[in-house]
């Protein structure tokens, strides 16, 4: 007789030989043949943050332009305070006008019938490395130019009046950016980034989450020399980046363990780094507010889930290899439940406030928070519409 328990043995057995043989050839790792998993040097969820908004307080959020936004990842305003601008899906940076959305500005020069409108926001990865994909936005001060942190075509830049961007860079030490996601700009027009990734493209980011790889690096480009220099390397998803209010250092998150490191600019312990915080899950962009504190998006809370995957690396490879989708892997990888968090901290890693949506059922998720005039304005590359919560 078959027991329940021989029943799922055998069902486990047969479910591995499938998936290590994948006779259709659909895992998500067949395109990487020398993939591989590392280990992530995950801290105790004992150690997480002990703040915590048991009000869940980003619910009360207002929930601006839905359906006339897909995938706004970055929010940013112009030096005049008008805006957003946001990047969006198809390779688009937007600004709303008091009105209506308008074009203002794109990254590749190559736009086809490719870039247009899809149902849903996972079927815009299929052509990003075409049509562009703008992620963090920062205005120059004092030139009023927009740069771009374009996942597939690296720094960039749009004068005031939009159009087509022109590349600042796309390399450094000979090696291209492939995955560049955040970047702040300061006074003299030095511009500190992240590439998240030398191996995957933001395409593959679910391969580039689970190999838990460290080629992520962080990066400056001077304008007088027109070179671009490593600050940090072997990073494991270098993400968001921000400078602190003085500019003396600026604050960046490493994606995979979930911390905020700071990296020293000026003074005695110029060109090096600390870290200065451990987050409560899986962040995205960094953003300082008027007063030096630094708003952090957290995608999605950690959970016990991705905490035991981080540890054991063959399950990870394991996990790629199952024959299902994207869209389902990632839910899986966030505990099935969407959960996002913002948490500001000051410059010292000190939390200061904690926003969250426990239940996804408002804000989703969230990709940058930035502060103007009393509201958090934010983004997600999972939603399409802009959150704005009230701190008043
Ligand atoms: C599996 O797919 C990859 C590309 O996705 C291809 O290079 C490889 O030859 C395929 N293998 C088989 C056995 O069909
Ligand atoms: C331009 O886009 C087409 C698809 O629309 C693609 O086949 C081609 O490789 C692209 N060219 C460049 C230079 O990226």
């Amino acid at each position: 007789m078959v027991t329940m328990r021989n029943f799922v043995t055998i069902f486990f057995v047969v479910f591995a030989i499938y998936c290590a043989i994948d006779p259709f050839n659909h895992s998500s790792i067949s395109k990487f043949p020398n993939f591989e998993t590392h280990y992530i040097d995950m801290p105790p969820l004992s150690s997480l943050p002990k703040e915590r908004d048991h009000e869940n307080l980003l619910q009360n959020s207002e929930i601006k332009f839905v359906n006339e936004v897909q995938g706004p990842e970055s929010v940013a305003f112009d030096p005049q305070g008008r805006g957003p601008y946001t990047g969006v899906a198809d390779g688009r940076v937007i600004f709303w006008d008091g009105t209506r959305w308008n074009d203002f500005a794109y990254t590749s020069n190559n736009r086809s019938e490719l870039c247009d409108t899809k149902p849903s926001l996972l079927d815009y990865l299929k052509n990003e490395h075409i049509c562009g994909r703008p992620l963090g936005l920062r205005f120059h001060k004092k030139t009023g130019e927009l740069y771009i942190a374009d996942a597939y075509f690296g720094i960039m830049k749009v004068g005031p009046e939009g159009g087509l961007a022109t590349s600042v860079t796309n390399e450094a030490d000979g090696v291209p950016l492939r995955f560049t996601n955040d970047l702040d700009v300061d006074e003299e027009g030095n511009v500190y980034f992240t590439d998240s990734s030398t191996v995957f493209q933001r395409r593959n980011f679910m391969q580039l989450i689970v190999s838990g790889e460290d080629t992520g690096r962080v990066l400056k480009y001077n304008p007088e020399t027109k070179e671009t220099t490593t600050l940090v390397r072997n990073l494991q998803f270098p993400n968001g980046l921000s400078l602190g209010k003085d500019e003396s250092f600026f604050i960046f998150c490493e994606g995979t363990i979930g911390r905020l490191r700071k990296y020293w600019l000026k003074g005695e312990k110029a060109g090096t780094s600390e870290v200065v915080a451990l987050l409560h899950g899986f962040p995205d962009n960094i953003r300082t507010n008027k007063d030096g504190d630094f708003w952090v998006a957290i995608h999605c809370h950690r959970n016990i889930f991705t905490h035991e995957m981080a540890h054991h690396t063959s399950i990870r490879k394991f996990f790629l290899k199952l024959p299902i989708t994207v869209k389902f892997q990632y839910l899986l990888q966030v505990g099935g439940w969407p959960h996002a968090v913002a948490v500001k901290y000051s410059e010292d890693g000190k939390v200061l406030k904690v926003l969250e949506d426990k239940q996804g059922k408002v804000v989703k998720a969230v990709s940058e928070i930035e502060e103007k005039d009393g509201k958090l304005w934010m983004g997600s590359v999972l939603m399409s519409f802009i959150a704005v919560y009230d701190l008043a």
